[in-house]
C-alpha cells in the first residue's frame, strides 16, 4: 500500500498520490497518460483525474503500478478498474495490468484465440487474473520476449499446463521452459511468427500475432514525445549495432497494424506502410551512439 507519509511533493492536490517507493517503470504513465507525468527520477500526479474515464484509467494505472506506490486519500472503489483487466485493446488482444516488480514493471499481454490463448511476458501472479484466464480458456502458450520479462511466468504455467517459449540465448532463469529456441530463423506456431531480434539482449524475440499485431518486448515502442517508434539507447543491454539490424528486420513485416511493447508506448501504426515506420526509427536509431 502507498503511503501518504512518503507522497512525493510534485503530486497535485487531490485523491491519488505517488509516493517515494516508485521506481519510475513508467506503467502508469501509459494507463491514465492525463493523469501521471515524470519528474525524471518517479512518475508524480501532475493532474488529478476529473472525468469518469480518467478517474477508471487512473485506478487501472494504481492496480497495475508494480511497486503499489500510488495511494488514495480518500477510500475509492477499484472493483471497476480490476474488473476491466484483461482489457482488451484490439480484437481478441489484452493488456493484463498487474505489472510485476520482477520485470520492473513490464506490461504483458493476453491474446484469445480459438487455437489457444497465449501469454505474452508475465504480470504477478494475481489471484484476479489466474480466476479471469480461466473464464477465458487458460492459457496454452506462454511468449517470454527475453529474459528481463518472465516474472511470474513459472507459477502462470504450472497452474495453466502452459509451454513456455524462450530463446536459448535469453533461457538463463528460464532452463525449465518447454520450448527452448535456437538459432536465427523466424519460428511459426499457429497464427504466431516469432521473430530473433538481438539487441536489448542476446536472445530476444519479438512475435507477430496474425501478421498485424507486433508484441516487441523491449526491442520497440512508440515515443510519443518524438512523434516516431524506436528504440531504448540507455536500456540496450548487448549490443546498440545489432539492435540496430533486428529493427531493420521489421520491415519485412508489412502488414503491423499495432506495436505492443513491454515498457515503452503502445501505439497502433499510422496510414503509412509499417516499412516506413521502422525506416525513420533506423534512420533516428542510426545517429546515436
Ligand atoms: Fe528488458
Amino acid at each position: 500500500m502507498a503511503k501518504s507519509s512518503l507522497q512525493l511533493k510534485e503530486n497535485v492536490e487531490g485523491n491519488f498520490f505517488v509516493d517515494s517507493t516508485c521506481i519510475d517503470c513508467g506503467a502508469c504513465r501509459r494507463f491514465a497518460p492525463s493523469v501521471f507525468g515524470e519528474t525524471g527520477e518517479y512518475s508524480y500526479v501532475y493532474q488529478q483525474p476529473e472525468t469518469e474515464p480518467e478517474k477508471l484509467q487512473a485506478q487501472r494505472a494504481l492496480l497495475a503500478c508494480p511497486t503499489a506506490s500510488i495511494g488514495t486519500h480518500q477510500k475509492t472503489d477499484l472493483n471497476d478498474a480490476k474488473q476491466s483487466f484483461p482489457l482488451e485493446l484490439a480484437p481478441g488482444i489484452h493488456i493484463n495490468g498487474f505489472n510485476a516488480r520482477d520485470s520492473f514493471g513490464a506490461d504483458s499481454y493476453f491474446i484469445q484465440h480459438s487455437t489457444g490463448n497465449w501469454l505474452v511476458d508475465s504480470p504477478r501472479f494475481s489471484k484476479h487474473l489466474v480466476t479471469a484466464f480461466e473464464a477465458m480458456g487458460g492459457i496454452d502458450t506462454i511468449f517470454l520476449t527475453h529474459q528481463d520479462d518472465v516474472a511470474d511466468s513459472r507459477d502462470y504455467a504450472r497452474h495453466f499446463h502452459s509451454k513456455r517459449i524462450i530463446h536459448r540465448l535469453d533461457a538463463g532463469s528460464t532452463k525449465d521452459a518447454e520450448i527452448i529456441l535456437e538459432g536465427e530463423d523466424d519460428f511459426k506456431i499457429g497464427p504466431g511468427n516469432i521473430i530473433f531480434t538481438p539487441g536489448h539482449t542476446r536472445g530476444h524475440q519479438v512475435l507477430l500475432w496474425d501478421n498485424k499485431y507486433l508484441f516487441t518486448g523491449d526491442h520497440f515502442s512508440w515515443f510519443p514525445k518524438a512523434n516516431r517508434f524506436g528504440s531504448f539507447r540507455n536500456a540496450c543491454w548487448y549490443s546498440w549495432d545489432v539492435q540496430i539490424q533486428s529493427v531493420e528486420k521489421l520491415k519485412a513485416y508489412k502488414k503491423v497494424e499495432w506495436v505492443f511493447p513491454g515498457h515503452g508506448h503502445r501505439s497502433k501504426v499510422g496510414k503509412a506502410p509499417f516499412p516506413e515506420y521502422v525506416d525513420e526509427a533506423v534512420t533516428w536509431m542510426k545517429t546515436v551512439q
